[in-house]
């Protein structure tokens, strides 16, 4: 039987997309190789946020040489995602033994371009916008438990760093019902957990005139009988009250908000065009957490976007300070060809982010080490993930608040089997990125 191996990079878009790349194939019979190195067909879905994203792929893909060149000239080798979007036939001179190339558009016609690989022909196939939504899409899930579900494709801002609106397109929101019904059947399928995806999910129905907005959509999905609604990722200028106070009131919706601010002055958010200042942001978080006060903020942030200054970097490590993530992701600004950014003179010397870099990662490990610190005592609900990938004697688990937990897997107990099951533990223990924790006795 001929088998298949995806790599993904990038988000959780390009996950959600890998689980359809997946279904498509296992459709044409197609079936999961464990290994890279066995599989007749390897995908890479890419990613094209940063450089460091692009040149992995180069790199990965370049290694495969041998493979073909050594003893398997039949393996097929396919770049979607982002970078296929960005690139189209330019992939093809960048690796010269790649097939077939296809764009965030077009997962739907992997098979005909299967079918003319098989036959021998290259081929190169990106189309320039789409109304698909992965999640029509037939699906092999990674868990059975979780699914990622799209309510919007593409992105309508323009922050002057990103290369996201071009490679996924204009903002499209997915009718209402559909994601009603996909929900349903999902619960009926034994989800328990479900992530609404959209670059900007707060804009949600904004392009359906009179059509339910996003409050009305958590309301929906909270009330289907998932036990755990989360999603990503909120944009801090469409954050509406009616959506802080669905997040509060539907037990559903889980207690934790990743809100990128990107920068800290109000400068840089000027030049990086976010649409808003220090000041509302500041606002905004004081409002969630008076609405939800024991809510987990995380966010993004970008270092050394051009022109900033020390007093611009000051501002940023503020905000963070002052606001109290318990989380954040932190990034080198990477310029991207093609976006307004690329072209702005007055680059930060790289040393210079470096060591700014430096100093907000270690802010940032304090914050969540002084988080996890805070939890120790505590009893919580925890959503059982599976065994942990270092070490198989251990379950990752996950609070509410999405906290990594380590539990030991209980004596007799298959970690497999209690993936999906919700627990109670009790917080024994913290580290900088996770916890450790005990069953509560009576409930394994
Ligand atoms: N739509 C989401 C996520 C976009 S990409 C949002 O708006 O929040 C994820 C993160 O990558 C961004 O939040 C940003 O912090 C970072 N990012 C995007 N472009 C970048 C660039 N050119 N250089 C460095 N970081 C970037
Ligand atoms: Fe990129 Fe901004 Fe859109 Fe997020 S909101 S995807 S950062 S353009
Ligand atoms: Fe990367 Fe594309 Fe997501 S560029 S961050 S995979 S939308």
């Amino acid at each position: 039987m001929r088998s298949y191996y995806i790599r993904t990079f990038g988000c959780q878009m390009n996950k959600h997309d890998s689980e359809r790349v997946a279904g498509v194939l296992e459709e044409r019979g197609l079936v999961p190789s464990p290994a890279i190195d066995d599989a007749d067909v390897i995908i890479f879905n890419t990613c094209c946020v940063r450089e460091t994203a692009d040149e992995r792929l180069y790199g990965q893909v370049s290694s495969l040489k041998a493979l073909k060149t050594g003893g398997r000239p039949d393996v097929i080798i396919a770049v979607g995602g982002c970078v296929g979007q960005r690139d189209g036939e330019l992939v093809f001179a960048h690796a010269p033994h790649v097939d077939i190339v296809f764009g965030t558009h077009n997962i739907h016609e992997l098979p005909a371009l299967l079918d003319a690989a098989e036959s021998g022909r290259r081929t190169a196939s990106v189309l320039p916008s789409g109304d698909r939504f992965a999640s029509d899409l037939p699906s092999h899930r990674e868990d059975a438990w979780h699914a990622w579900v799209s309510i919007t494709v593409g992105c309508d801002n323009h922050c002057a760093y990103c290369i996201v609106p071009s490679v996924r397109g204009a903002e499209r929101s997915r009718a209402f019902e559909d994601i009603t019904a996909e929900v349903g059947r999902l619960v009926a399928d034994g989800v328990v957990e479900v992530t609404l995806l959209g670059q900007n999910v707060n804009s949600y129905g904004r392009d359906r005139y009179g059509q339910p907005r996003f409050a009305e959509l958590l309301q929906a999905v909270g009330s289907s009988g998932v036990a755990r609604v989360r999603f990503a990722t909120s944009h801090p200028k469409d954050l509406s009250p009616r959506t802080i106070a669905a997040m509060r009131d539907i037990p559903a919706v889980m207690p934790y908000l990743h809100l990128p601010f990107q920068a800290g002055s109000n400068r840089t958010l000027a030049a990086m065009n976010r649409g808003y200042t220090r000041e509302q942001y500041l606002s905004l978080a004081a409002s969630i957490r008076d609405a939800i006060p024991d809510i987990a903020l995380s966010t993004d942030i970008i270092v050394g976007f051009p022109g900033e200054t020390e007093d611009d970097f000051a501002q940023t490590i503020d905000l963070v300070e002052r606001v109290g993530f318990e989380h954040a992701f932190t990034f080198i600004y990477s310029p991207r060809e093609g976006t307004p950014a690329a072209s702005m003179s007055d680059s930060v010397p790289r040393e210079v982010v470096q060591d700014r870099f430096d100093r907000l990662a270690s802010l940032v490990q304090t914050l969540s080490y002084d988080a996890n610190r805070r939890q120790i005592g505590l009893v919580q609900d925890v959503l059982v993930e599976g065994p942990s990938r270092r070490d198989p004697t251990v379950l990752a688990t996950r609070t509410p608040h999405h906290r990594l937990v380590h539990v030991p897997v209980p004596d007799g107990a298959s970690a497999d089997a209690l993936a999906g099951r919700i627990l109670v533990a009790r917080i024994t223990g913290a580290h900088p990125w996770f916890l450790s924790g005990e069953f509560v006795a009576s409930t394994v």
